[in-house]
């Protein structure tokens, strides 16, 4: 059976060892003393493994020197101590079968020699091929198996929630619909309306942009819940930050308020960042060394620093009083933008903050109203470098004060009668967030772009692969 290349270069199998490993050729060179050297990746660690291709072999002339950048091979051989700098092992081949030429290596995409970014997201089939997208998508990984492992470790049960859905659970309306219906044929109500009681689900039904309001009624029974879904939203932004398909771990606690929101928060970041440090140091170097100097730096500053913790209130303050000239100029009950966002951590207060207690106008319907009667109990962290990665709440437990914002917001409560029941029965105070995984893999590796995060990344007017 083959192995990974990852376990050879690592000095699993001793020198002299016979094995075969399989990969795609990166580069292929010919030495005059009639050799040739092939870099060989099969994702399973950063560095590719150099197979030493003598001419005896009996395929040299017909295969090993038509192989190029992308090639599909199966090699055999011995484990020997490898005499390049860096490397510690490599293999010298006893056969190279070659599973698939690559049609026409002058035009094959991936050059072995850097792409633009903007170039790799034309071709998103073929970019997993490359140096970068291959440490972005093991450092994905990562991240994904310890949040799962964080949650697990401490008592947190993984809930799945729907993807298509009714209700939509941020109040935003930046929704997908889902439809069945015969767009050149549509049913209409007496009214004209378009008569969704035709449709698949018997009603109007949308992509879901949060699993919040579906958890919540599973932590108010299990206490300590999350889910790890895609989510979808249709908001017109081309931006570097946002996705209309993205994934979101959202954790729910019952018993709790804001403070303990923020401390699981930060909790999850730290564990997070430390597993990718501890388990993925050849990709964090890479990124280091060619995307962004401080990729490593900046997680360690993150794990070992306390958050910082603002209201809102005092991070307006804050803004006034800074004496930069902003494009939006800070007034008290605004959102606050990006720019806000960034001179806050990077400037001020130069490490991660929690904002809390935003300006209940601005903030969604479930979101807790505090005794001030003008602030909501929301929490925002922002990171350096991106700004907002979570945003976060205790929820409104109390039924008479949900049916007052739901009553000021222009909410239709009939949407809402299944999560109004979770506040007849038995309520009690909870809180969970919202962290945006495409952002955190963005801080991680130090992307310039969201829409490298991702496999495929949906933006508007960009379906395609
Ligand atoms: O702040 P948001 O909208 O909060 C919620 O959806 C709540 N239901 C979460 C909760 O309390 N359970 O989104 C949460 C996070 C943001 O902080 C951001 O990291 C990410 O999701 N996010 C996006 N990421 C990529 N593309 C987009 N269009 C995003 N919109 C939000
Ligand atoms: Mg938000």
């Amino acid at each position: 059976a083959a192995v990974s290349i990852k376990a050879v270069l690592a000095g699993t199998y001793p020198v002299g060892s016979e094995v075969t490993v399989q990969g795609w050729v990166r580069t292929r060179r010919d030495s005059k003393a009639g050799l040739s050297f092939v870099n060989l990746s099969d994702g399973s660690c950063f560095d590719p493994i150099q197979i030493v291709a003598p001419t005896s072999l009996a395929n040299y002339d017909s295969d090993v020197l038509r192989l190029s950048a992308g090639c599909g091979v199966i090699a055999r051989g011995s484990v020997v101590e490898s005499q390049g700098k860096g490397q510690s092992f490599e293999i010298q081949a006893s056969s190279i079968e070659v599973t698939g030429f690559v049609d026409d290596p002058e035009t094959y995409p991936i050059q072995p020699k850097p792409h633009s970014m903007e170039f790799l997201r034309e071709v998103a089939h073929l970019r997993p091929r490359t140096n970068i997208f291959g440490a972005i998508t093991r450092v994905r990984h990562c991240l994904a198996q310890a949040v799962h492992r964080f949650f697990h470790e401490n008592g947190y049960y993984w809930i799945n929630t729907p993807i298509i859905t009714t209700s939509d659970a941020e109040g935003a309306g930046q929704m997908f619909r889902v439809s069945t219906l015969d767009l050149a044929n549509l049913p209409r109500t007496d009214k004209g309306a378009v008569d969704h009681s035709k449709d698949f689900f018997g009603k109007d039904a949308f992509l879901t942009v949060s699993g919040q309001l579906n958890v919540e009624a599973y932590c108010l029974a299990l206490s300590k819940v999350y889910t790890f879904g895609p989510t979808f939203r249709a908001e017109n932004s081309q931006t570097s930050r946002h996705l209309a398909e993205f994934w979101m771990i959202e954790p729910e606690i019952a018993f709790a308020d804001l403070a303990a929101d923020a401390d699981l928060a930060e909790a999850l970041l730290k564990y997070v960042f430390r597993a990718v440090l501890n388990e993925r140091a050849d990709d964090m170097a890479f990124f280091a060394e060619r995307v962004e100097k401080t990729a490593i730096s900046r997680l360690e500053n993150f794990v070992n620093e306390p958050f910082a913790r603002i209201d809102y209130s005092e991070a307006v303050k804050i803004l006034q009083n800074s004496g930069k000239k902003f494009e939006f100029p800070v007034e008290w009950g605004m959102d606050l933008q990006t720019e806000h966002e960034r001179f806050l951590v990077e400037q001020h207060v130069g490490r991660p903050a929690v904002v809390m207690n935003y300006p209940e106008q601005i903030k969604a319907f479930y979101m807790r109203l505090n005794d001030d009667g003008k602030t909501v109990a929301a929490m925002d962290i922002l990171a350096p470098g991106i700004g907002e990665i979570v945003g976060g709440s205790q929820r409104e437990e109390r039924l008479d004060l949900l049916d007052a914002r739901m009553a000021k917001m222009n909410i239709d409560p009939v949407h809402y009668q299944w999560y109004r029941d979770l506040r007849r029965y038995g309520t009690v105070p909870h809180a969970g967030f919202g962290l945006g995984f495409e952002r955190l893999v963005v801080y991680t590796c130090g992307l310039a772009n969201i829409r490298d995060a991702i496999p495929y990344p949906r933006v508007p007017g960009h379906a395609e692969f």
